[in-house]
């Protein structure tokens, strides 16, 4: 096939990576891409959030599948300018990725569907914010109700910062103050074709951006999937797949299609395990950063054909995603001043030597060659990725790795998979 992957994140090369890793050749395009991504696809000049010239170049250059990494080309309608002229992308129309877009959207229709999620007050000035605070009560959760790339949350008890992170907020629109939920989070992917899901193999994120949770919502600052403790809690990962897809994804399905907006792509669940039952914190239209950098590599079966039979609506007639029993963590290396203000532009040196480390691979973010010089030119600039047959082994992979790397001030954090490692 002839694959064109719109984005130019670690995802989108974790989601190259499983496209070339495949028996079948494929021609894999990708726009803008990076320049980890240069080395395993053909990047091409292209806006990808443009979807006259994403369409028009599908077009002309025969491509069978597109592909759609980050929200914007979402939010931008790439989705349906392709879906418009026949051309088979996975990733959801702009209807239908509000689901990530509005935080009010997605209330409204998990409130519709039944699906279980937190309480939440919708709060347009500080005087309503503040009688929200007080009706919800501490731990404070206050959210952007609109795209903030992972850093419109704040969970905190200090009233005082719940106001303050509001009040950046508010001059763009409304924010959510929502009912703060305790448990493990879990990522949980569906791939839909609009009717039919079919589950993928559960993740951990690390959002904080220090360790020990410590410090500022960020992206993502790292991943490990499986999930063994699952089986303590639930019998087994696959009872608790059947219970989310039951539960949340099946519902939420149906309810768009019949609202007539069908999701056609990935439909990330964000739960959190409460006592009281598995809760969603938010929905995503496309796959998880960093989480896709360790599921795809346990995927047992060629990435291509899930994606196709999701954007040719035909998911029913394929069986259950099996992955493999190896275990993947990864670890994200971010610029100093992430998240606030990323220094930008120095040399990153040493990835060779990672990725001679057994099981490891470097999924390139934020990197571009200048000169003769790879340099960082944005917040999280990589990912090592390490698997293993257990996660002791494959968190050690991933920091001796991370070792071997070389970035001015450049941070990560030191422990992902910690828990699970033992
Ligand atoms: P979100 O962007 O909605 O996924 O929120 C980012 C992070 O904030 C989540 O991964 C949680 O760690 C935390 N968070 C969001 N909503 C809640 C909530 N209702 N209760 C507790 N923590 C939350
Ligand atoms: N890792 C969180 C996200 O992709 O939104």
């Amino acid at each position: 096939m002839r694959i064109l992957v719109l984005g130019s994140g670690a995802r989108e090369h974790a989601i190259i990576l499983a496209l070339a890793s495949e028996a079948e050749h494929h021609e894999i395009l990708a726009a803008p891409g990076n320049a980890g991504i240069a080395h395993d696809a053909t990047v091409i000049p292209l806006d990808p959030n443009d979807p006259v010239a994403v369409t028009d170049y599908a077009n002309t250059s025969s491509i069978d599948l597109v592909v759609i990494g980050p929200e914007a080309p979402l939010v931008a309608g790439v989705g349906d300018a392709l879906r418009e002229r026949g051309i088979p992308v996975f990733g959801p129309g702009k209807a239908a990725a509000r689901l990530e877009g509005s935080k009010t959207f997605a209330k409204r229709v998990m409130d519709t569907a039944g699906v279980p999620t937190g309480r939440a007050v919708r709060a347009r000035d500080l005087g309503e914010v503040g009688a929200a605070l007080d009706e919800l009560g501490a731990p404070y959760v206050v959210k952007a109700d609109g795209l903030a790339a992972g850093k419109g949350v704040i969970v905190t008890s200090d009233r005082v910062l719940a106001l303050d992170h509001a009040a950046t907020f508010l001059p763009t629109g409304a924010v959510l103050i929502e009912e703060f939920l305790a448990g493990p989070e879990v990522s949980l992917f569906f791939l839909s074709d609009g009717d039919t899901v079919r589950a993928l193999s559960p993740a951990q994120d690390y959002k904080r951006l220090r360790d020990d949770d410590d410090g500022p919502n960020t992206g993502g600052m790292g991943a490990y999937s499986p999930l063994p403790w699952l089986d303590e809690r639930f019998g087994s990962e696959a009872a608790f797949v059947d219970l989310v897809t039951r539960d949340v994804a099946e519902p939420v399905i149906r309810q768009l299609d019949a609202e007539g907006t069908p999701f056609i792509g990935l439909l990330y669940a964000g739960l959190i395990l409460t006592d009281d039952g598995v809760k969603v914190i938010e929905f995503n239209a496309r796959f998880g950063d960093p989480e896709t950098q360790v599921v795809l590599p346990r995927l047992a079966e060629p990435l291509s054909r899930l994606l196709l039979a999701a954007a040719t609506g035909t998911l029913e007639s394929v069986a259950r995603p099996a992955f493999t029993d190896t275990v993947a963590v990864t670890v994200v290396l971010a610029s100093e001043g992430y998240p606030e203000k990323p220094v930008t532009g120095r040399p990153l040196s040493g990835l060779d030597a990672a990725e001679h480390v057994p099981g490891v691979h470097v999924a390139h973010a934020a990197t571009a060659v200048d000169g003769h010089d790879l340099i960082a030119t944005g917040g999280r600039v990589l990912n090592v990725v390490a698997t293993g047959t257990d996660f002791r082994e494959a968190r050690s992979r991933a920091y001796d790795a991370m070792g071997h790397i070389h970035l001015k001030g450049g941070r990560f954090r030191s422990d992902i998979a910690a828990r699970v490692a033992g």
